[in-house]
């Protein structure tokens, strides 16, 4: 025991991670694992997800994580996955809705694909909603239940995102609101998690980039220096959030950014550029 809770912070638990085969949802799916909890990974990418299951039961000998195909924006899909948990642990505890995709990066209006626009939409928003409707299902009726969504600092900060993007964060922190009013009467929990840049393969991919260069890129930009974000870090909110340390927050947006969306350094920078330029013309 440390600070009162058990090093199994998750023991008995069980939970589903959509996107669970890669980045933030395959570290959340390896510490919910290493925290006891009982795991079904709903993802689309088949080996990747059975190498990770096969993975974690050679390294820790949990096995009691399974993998179940799902994709997202299918409501069948959807609710084979919640009810496969169900008949193979017996309950749902953690819903964590986190997978998700950029998208084209088409930053301007004028060029932005309405197909796109319409895809980002229903992978973010609709498969955040379909997950989070399907354990409600199950969890209502037990009053009790987590449900996580992954957002971003998208949700909090414009701009620096392809519009469908960026709207499709604020989407998901619309709905996390929404659904810890309602489902707080249950004894519900909902809450979200808002990413700052993380080079997992989701980033990588969309920048065209080694994973080094994008790790530099986001280092150069932060605001808390000397920490290389990965994507355990965003694992641990989840944890935090998922487990009973949390029982009594709800309705939160947890900004895991390295405190990059506190400030806007534009104007320090003018004025820094400013007296510069002015000290070169004396
Ligand atoms: N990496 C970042 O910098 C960053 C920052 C903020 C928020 N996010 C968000 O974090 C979440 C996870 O992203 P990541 O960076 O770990 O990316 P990732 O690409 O490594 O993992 C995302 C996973 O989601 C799965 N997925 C995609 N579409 C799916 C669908 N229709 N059905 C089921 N699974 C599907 C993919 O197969 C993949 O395994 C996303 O919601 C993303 O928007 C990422």
């Amino acid at each position: 025991m440390m600070n009162g809770f058990s090093h199994h912070r998750l023991e008995g638990k069980v939970a589903i991670v959509t996107g669970g085969a890669s980045g933030f949802g395959e570290s959340t799916v390896r510490l919910f694992a290493r925290h006891g909890a009982k795991v079904v990974i709903a993802d689309v990418q088949d080996d990747l997800a059975i190498s990770l299951c096969n993975k974690i039961v050679s390294e820790s000998g949990n096995n009691n994580v399974i993998y179940v195909h799902c994709d997202v924006t299918q409501d069948s899909d959807m609710k084979h996955v919640v009810g496969t948990a169900v008949s193979t642990f017996g309950k749902l505890d953690i819903m964590f809705n986190n997978a998700g995709i950029t998208g084209n990066l088409d930053f301007t209006i004028l060029d932005s694909d309405n197909k796109n626009f319409k895809r980002v939409f229903d992978v973010n928003v609709f498969g955040s909603f379909l997950g989070a409707k399907h354990a409600a299902k199950v969890m209502i009726p037990a009053k009790r239940g987590v449900i996580l969504f992954t957002s971003s600092v998208a949700s909090v900060l414009a701009g620096e995102s392809p519009h469908a993007y960026t709207m499709s964060k604020h989407a998901v922190l619309g709905l996390m609101k929404n659904l810890c009013v309602e489902l707080g009467q249950y004894g519900i929990r909902v809450n979200c998690i808002s990413p700052g840049s993380v080079s997992t393969p989701l980033l990588t991919n969309a920048m065209g980039l080694e994973k080094t260069m994008v790790d530099g890129i986001v280092c150069e930009s932060a605001v808390l220096k000397e920490v290389v974000p990965t994507a355990e870090d965003v694992a641990e909110a989840a944890l935090y959030l998922g487990s009973d340390a949390a029982k009594y927050v709800t309705g939160l947006n947890l900004v895991v950014d390295g405190g990059y969306s506190t400030t806007n350094p534009t104007y320090s920078r003018v004025i820094k550029q400013t007296f510069e330029n002015l000290a070169k013309k004396t």
